[in-house]
């Protein structure tokens, strides 16, 4: 496999840390998760590609958590925290005061296990992060706020989306062009929290 591809090559050009910049730039020219001056948590961050997108469309500090580190970014608090780990809580609340955030506008999760190889496995790590992050999130999230969360999909893809689709307006799952094709990897975006 060719993991040096047009978006590796691409993401080196446009000085972004990752080729899965791409990825965010294309749910958000579909779906427009991040308003200017919107707050912007932040899960799987490292090693911050996603993060220089969401700096393109707000000037509000990011909220970025991984469970690895992650070189700085100016006007972002990154905590180094797992997503599993239910003290991340209130290190996120603690991360919002000192940036004078009072609620969440949107939530990203790029948040992926190390994959085995094995699809059960790898599905149900995955599925298990995205209920956490939506688990510490959702209370966070302002009316009408948004949500995109990776998964590797699965059996219990469809039982997660109709779920918590009931906090939204609208739902859509998605798989950006710039996400390998034969990667299991899908994007679940939920708009308009209720
Ligand atoms: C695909 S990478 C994210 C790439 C990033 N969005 C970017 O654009 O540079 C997935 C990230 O999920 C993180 N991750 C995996 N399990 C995690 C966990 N339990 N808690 C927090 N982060 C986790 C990994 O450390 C890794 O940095």
């Amino acid at each position: 496999m060719d993991r040096k591809d047009k978006y590796y090559t691409k993401a080196k050009k446009d000085n972004y840390r990752s080729r899965a910049s791409y990825k965010l730039l294309e749910i958000q020219r579909k779906f427009n998760i991040i308003y200017p001056d919107d707050s912007v948590l932040e899960f799987g961050s490292s090693p911050g590609g996603w993060t220089q997108v969401v700096q393109q469309f707000t000037d509000k500090p990011v909220i970025s958590v991984d469970i690895s580190r992650m070189d700085p970014i100016e006007n972002v608090l990154f905590i180094q925290g797992d997503i599993n780990d239910p003290e991340l809580t209130s290190k996120i609340r603690d991360a919002m005061v000192s940036a004078g955030i009072n609620y969440i506008n949107t939530v990203i999760s790029d948040a992926m296990v190390k994959t085995s190889g094995n699809y059960d496995r790898d599905h149900y790590g995955s599925y298990l992060l995205c209920e956490n992050v939506m688990k510490r999130s959702i209370s966070l999230l302002s009316t009408g706020g948004n949500a995109v969360l990776k998964q590797f999909q699965g059996d219990s893809t469809n039982q997660f989306v109709n779920f918590w689709k009931q906090y939204f307006n609208f739902y859509k799952v998605t798989k950006p062009n710039a996400s390998r094709q034969h990667s299991r990897e899908v994007y679940i975006v939920f708009k308009g929290k209720i």
